[in-house]
């Protein structure tokens, strides 16, 4: 076995530390990687009827894991091409499609396989003397719906640009990405300078993602026991008019980026909750935080900063609160059950692309919320916490 591959010893400090348990299984785990390493198990687990289930479990995720790039460029251009909404009045034959689409049957035959294999697309009617057409497929359909889903798709191609080296990526940590360029605030000296250019991609693409955020919120929390809630990067007011739609007699109060807040208030006129609803124009760490809410949200907005701003952005918060008010959180968080893959396999190297913050474990958030001086802080019951977790917390 190679040198760096052998297993550490125990730490001697283990038993005593930890207790029996934990020695036993720390010796169970490296004894099941020593037989993890040799071919001959491996063999052995794909033939055993018990363990061939699991076996090419792994086998099939791996190469998920090698080939997801692939996957995920296949479905950037299904969106790119409008394949979705093509089909959403009904299959069409590969000759149609290539003729809408002024594209090579081949090239494109190449891509309806792929997309079917991913369960983008379904082949219809493939057999003998009748056309072969293509339909939706179950996740096209779900494409289809979000627009949320599809303007994440689009903007993964800078991510991506930036993840084509991810070692380079990881040894240096600069303002010079592409994701950090986009998300112009993260690196910024002066976010409150930010014009509307600097801020207009990622607040649309953050107002179109947003809907399927405050879904969970509003399953999670009842707002109508609340007077007035001030949303604080609250980026073009989606959550605000969400909330504000389900809640008639709420008061409304943004507060983002200038630039941002702007664009908030432009909306709310649009959908008539400007009498209800005010936005205010600043920097959450330079500017007074407004008083007067009985509820105050940070909707993923904790996540995109490090450790020490956001103590102060909490202390920032807790002193502006009147006491009994609530202050709402809400983001991806890290070991999420069933929901790993979002806080700490995406969003843990998303936030490192864009040059600052963290997904954080709720217990590191509580204990943060803790250290600002929030009081009664629980995690929410969620059924199914997919985009965000809800803590909440008492001045
Ligand atoms: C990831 S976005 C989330 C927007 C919104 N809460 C949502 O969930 O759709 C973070 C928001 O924080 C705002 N923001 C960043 N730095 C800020 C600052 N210093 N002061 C005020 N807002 C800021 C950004 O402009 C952006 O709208």
């Amino acid at each position: 076995m190679p040198e760096h591959l052998k297993p550490h010893p125990d730490p001697p400090a283990l038993a005593a530390e930890h207790g029996l348990l934990a020695l036993v299984k720390a010796r169970f785990l490296r004894w099941r990687d020593s037989m993890l390493l040799q071919r001959r198990f491996q063999q052995w687990a794909l033939s055993f009827p018990l363990t061939r289930p699991i076996a090419r479990r792994c086998a099939v995720r791996l190469f998920d894991l090698c080939a997801g790039f692939i996957y995920s460029q296949v479905l950037l251009a299904a969106v790119r091409l409008d394949l979705f909404e093509m089909l959403s009045e009904g299959p069409l034959s590969l000759a149609d499609m290539a003729t809408r689409l002024r594209m090579r049957t081949d090239a494109l035959e190449r891509l309806l396989q792929s997309a079917v294999a991913l369960d983008l697309l379904e082949q219809r009617s493939a057999h003998a003397g009748v056309e072969t057409t293509y339909g939706l497929g179950m996740l096209g359909a779900s494409v289809l719906t979000s627009p949320g889903v599809r303007a994440m798709i689009q903007h993964h191609a800078l991510f991506y640009h930036d993840m084509a080296d991810p070692v380079a990526l990881l040894r240096s940590r600069g303002s010079d990405r592409a994701m950090a360029s986009y998300w112009a605030y993260a690196t910024s000296q002066a976010p409150r300078e930010l014009h509307d250019v600097a801020v207009g991609e990622y607040s649309a693409l953050m107002a179109a993602s947003q809907p399927m955020v405050a879904d969970e919120i509003l399953a999670c929390y009842n707002f109508s026991k609340h007077k007035h809630l001030l949303d604080i990067g609250g980026g073009e007011g989606v959550f605000l008019s969400e909330v504000g739609a389900r809640h008639p007699k709420l008061r409304l109060t943004l507060m983002d980026l200038p630039a941002v807040a702007k664009r908030a208030a432009q909306r709310f006129e649009r959908l008539g909750l400007d009498a209800r609803a005010d936005c205010i124009g600043g920097s959450f760490l330079s500017d007074p935080i407004p008083q007067g809410a009985d509820l105050v949200s940070l909707v993923r907005v904790a996540h995109d900063h490090d450790d020490e701003f956001v103590m102060q952005l909490f202390h920032k918060i807790r002193q502006a609160m009147a006491p009994g008010a609530k202050l709402l959180l809400a983001e991806p968080m890290a070991q999420t059950k069933g929901a790993m893959p979002v806080a700490d396999a995406y969003f843990a190297m998303y936030l490192w692309a864009m040059g600052s913050g963290r997904s954080r474990r709720p217990d590191e958030l509580m204990k943060m919320l803790n250290d600002a001086g929030f009081r009664t802080i629980r995690l929410m019951r969620q059924a199914m916490p997919l985009q965000v977790r809800v803590i909440l917390a008492e001045v």
